[in-house]
């Protein structure tokens, strides 16, 4: 290869390169539209980090400027420390209307050193009801952690520090309905719902804690962008490659360790609840 070439290659790859970097450091007033709470929701230091907060009158929350059909979502959230009981963190992808679709995150707090619930559902077409709750292997009051909605036509996968806790598959050819029509945006809100998140309601807001906050920051949304009806990752780019991937034999075996030590709840084993028959997705055979 000629030394022009060469040099010409470099450039690209640098360009690219720099372009990326440049991407992940995008300013949060670029994605984010605080939405609610009258000044209790902030977008601060140069636009790197979110907060929200709640006390007795209000809690408030943000939204993405974008809609995505499918996504890649991660962000760092750092969870109301101490005394949380009463509180929810919620962080989830939905569409609008009716029959939505929504893939959820909330993470309900618990007095001091009483351990988070994450606590999560998947809703098609209006209908939910498939939750799961997990407890976490960390203090995620402490330190900021990834949590990430990946959304293909494949699955949608929750995870949490890069490890899948769930896994919705699509089993549309079962009959199940899966999101793949309806663009969602991503929402967050922190908000009381002492009415039943701290076992199960019994626990309280103690609200001469209040204000409480949670924060956010790096918040990547490496997607497939809606605009004008048509989806922006309809094109063959290697980038796009997550769009058809199955989770690999590593993410299936570490989705398998959460679920056997952490999960705490499953409407899938909720025989209690669903006397007649569990939903049609507890029970397919799938490959993998
Ligand atoms: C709070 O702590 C209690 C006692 O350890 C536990 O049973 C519960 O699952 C924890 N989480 C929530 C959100 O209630
Ligand atoms: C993407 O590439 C594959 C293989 O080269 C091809 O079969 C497929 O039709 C392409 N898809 C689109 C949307 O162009």
């Amino acid at each position: 290869m000629g030394v022009f070439s060469y040099i010409a290659l470099v450039i690209v790859f640098l360009v690219s390169t720099l372009s990326m970097v440049a991407f992940a450091g995008t300013n949060l007033y670029q994605d984010i539209d605080i939405t609610w709470g009258d000044g209790r929701g902030k977008i601060v230091n140069n636009g790197q980090l979110i907060t929200l907060s709640l006390d007795r009158e209000s809690g408030s929350g943000f939204q993405s400027k974008n809609q995505f059909l499918y996504a890649k979502i991660d962000t760092q959230i750092k969870l109301v420390p101490g005394n949380s009981a009463g509180t929810v963190t919620a962080y989830y992808l939905r569409s609008e209307g009716l029959s939505w679709d929504e893939l959820d995150f909330e993470f309900l707090g618990n007095l001091s050193d009483e351990p988070y619930i994450v606590h999560t559902n998947v809703y098609t077409q209006g209908k939910g009801e498939r939750e799961q709750q997990f407890y976490l292997w960390f203090d995620p009051t402490k330190d900021f952690h990834t949590y990430s909605i990946h959304w293909s036509p494949v699955h949608a996968v929750f995870y949490v520090d890069g490890k899948p806790i769930r896994e919705f598959k699509n089993l549309e050819g079962a009959g199940v309905p899966y999101p793949k029509n309806q663009p969602m945006r991503l929402y967050s809100s922190l908000w009381n719902a002492d009415d039943w998140a701290t076992r199960g309601g019994l626990v309280k807001t103690d609200w001469s804690q209040a204000p409480f906050d949670a924060s956010f920051r790096n918040f990547r949304a490496n997607s497939c962008v809606w605009s004008n009806g048509v989806s922006s990752c309809n094109s063959n780019t290697s980038d796009n490659a997550w769009l058809s991937q199955q989770l690999d034999s590593r993410s299936q075996k570490r989705l398998k360790w959460v679920q056997k030590n952490y999960m705490i709840y499953n409407y899938c084993t909720d025989t209690k609840r669903f006397p007649q028959a569990l939903p049609v997705e507890c029970t397919v055979r799938t490959k993998s």
